[in-house]
């Protein structure tokens, strides 16, 4: 495939076959991932790959603390901060995702790539219920059988962070190119937690993002194509 062809077929996979992806094929797409530029070439990420029964594990404990997540909102104040102490329900707080609302036209763009998502799947969108268990799936990696959680050096400022996406998307691409699909879950980024309890993150290096990895199926989500901004939108006019 062209790069073109790779850059038109890598979409956000939502549902993926139950087809293991051998260990060497991941090696691989992080061999071309690790290709990425980087500052000074500092390289300054991490990344722990769990399949199996370890990525089984954290997946039932991400799902759980989920779904004690959602059961807060039934609770008072203090049964609130009870909860959450007890499953260490706080969430990632170094490279924090945000919480509610986004802002501004953030939050429009947020809705509108949502309600696209939702139609495809045939969720109404006051259907919280369906709309809860389709966020679920993100916990247990869509289905994947593989799923990768990067990690990246506060030390290294903004640099870290843009090194860590370009590597990210290294990896997604290098993956696309071979048949496989991805999905970047900053969901996998709220808890920590459960991959530290199967893997030995150095000291310094704080969760980034997860990206789930696998075949994908032929389920209509994973052809959405959320609409993208126009050149002339991304361009500043001159003043
Ligand atoms: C940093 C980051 C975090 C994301 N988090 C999630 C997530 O938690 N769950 C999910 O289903 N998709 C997630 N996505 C996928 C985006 O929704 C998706 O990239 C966007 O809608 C554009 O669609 P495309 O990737 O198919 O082009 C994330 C993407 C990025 C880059």
């Amino acid at each position: 495939m062209t790069f073109q062809e790779i850059n038109a077929k890598r979409r956000s996979i939502r549902d993926f076959l139950d087809k293991p992806v051998p260990e060497t094929v991941i090696h691989d797409h992080l061999k071309e991932a690790l290709e990425a530029p980087s500052s000074s070439n500092t390289q300054p990420f991490k990344v722990v790959v769990a399949t199996g029964d370890t990525l089984k594990a954290i997946g039932e404990e991400l799902t759980h603390k989920y779904n004690v997540s959602l059961s807060l909102r039934k609770k008072n104040i203090i049964g609130k901060l009870i909860t959450a102490y007890k499953h260490k329900l706080a969430p990632n707080k170094v490279y924090e995702t945000i919480q509610g609302k986004y802002p501004g036209y953030y939050q429009d763009r947020r809705i509108k790539t949502a309600i696209g998502l939702y139609k495809v799947l045939g969720i109404k969108r006051d259907d919280h219920k369906k709309r809860n268990s389709e966020m679920t799936k993100n916990f247990y990696f869509f289905g994947a059988p593989a799923a990768i959680w990067i990690f990246a050096n506060p030390k290294m400022k903004y640099t870290a962070l843009v090194d860590t996406g370009i590597f990210m998307q290294n990896f997604m691409m290098a993956a696309t190119a071979k048949g496989l699909g991805t999905c970047p879950q900053g969901a996998l980024n709220l808890w920590r937690e459960p991959v530290d309890k199967h893997f030995d993150v150095p000291k310094g290096y704080e969760l980034v993002c997860g990206i789930s990895l696998g075949y994908p199926s032929d389920a209509e989500v994973n052809v959405y194509r959320p609409e993208k901004l126009s050149v002339e939108e991304l361009v500043v006019p001159k003043k």
